[in-house]
């Protein structure tokens, strides 16, 4: 494989396993696209910026020099320090969203993500569309609401409908980027378990 594979989705549709093990399979790496996302709202935190503040938020990216290292597992990096450890808490889960509608943090994002030399698989939720339209293998992977949110809850199941809530306004608020490409394969992944829905992936790609 020498292209790009993208695998898009909405949260917990289970496309960052199916992205790690499709790429694994393949023998190249894979981009995670919402850490860069959350490695700007995890900055704009630690600064005390306005999510909104677009130009401040810029500015926090370029002076910590964000990066992404992709590969078998992918990592942050702002100053050389690793931020992944700290990309998925609730508070970077409830910001996200809002630092990811701003036009000009997109276009840094997928700036960042385009200086990548292929071949690897993106997981995201515009990589088929916005950033590699030209990929020759395009997924798109969704699930029923409750089945994401009882993924995401499987370590505390108490939380589940508080997850549910939280899941289903973030689907509102990334509604606008989240669009699947025309081309793109659909897969709603709610009754099949990760190791069908690689293998699925795999065998179109095969094709
Ligand atoms: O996939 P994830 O949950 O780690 O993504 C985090 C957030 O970033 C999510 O709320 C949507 C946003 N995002 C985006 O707008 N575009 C992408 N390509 C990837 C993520």
């Amino acid at each position: 494989m020498r292209g790009i594979v993208t695998i898009d989705g909405p949260s917990a549709s289970g496309k960052s396993s199916v992205a790690k093990r499709v790429a694994e399979a393949l023998g190249v790496p894979y981009l995670s696209s919402g850490l860069l996302y959350r490695a700007a709202a995890l900055l704009a935190l630690r600064a005390g910026v306005d999510p909104a503040d677009e130009a401040a938020l810029l500015e926090l990216l370029q002076r910590f020099r964000v990066r992404l290292l992709p590969g078998r597992e992918n990592r942050v990096l702002a100053d050389g320090e690793d931020l992944t450890p700290h990309l998925h808490t609730l508070e970077v889960d409830r910001l996200v969203s809002e630092v990811a509608r701003l036009p000009r943090v997109r276009a840094w994002v997928n700036a960042r993500l385009k200086e990548v030399p292929p071949p690897f698989v993106a997981e995201g939720r515009d990589m088929g569309t916005a950033v590699f339209p030209e990929a020759p293998h395009k997924f798109y992977l969704t699930a029923r609401p409750e089945v994401r949110a009882q993924r995401r809850a499987k370590e505390r199941p108490e939380a589940y409908e508080a997850i549910l809530r939280d899941l289903l306004a973030r689907d509102e608020k990334d509604k606008a980027q989240s669009a699947p490409a025309p081309e793109a394969l659909l897969l709603d992944t709610s009754d099949l378990t990760l190791e069908e829905v690689v293998a699925w992936v795999l065998e179109r790609i095969k094709d």
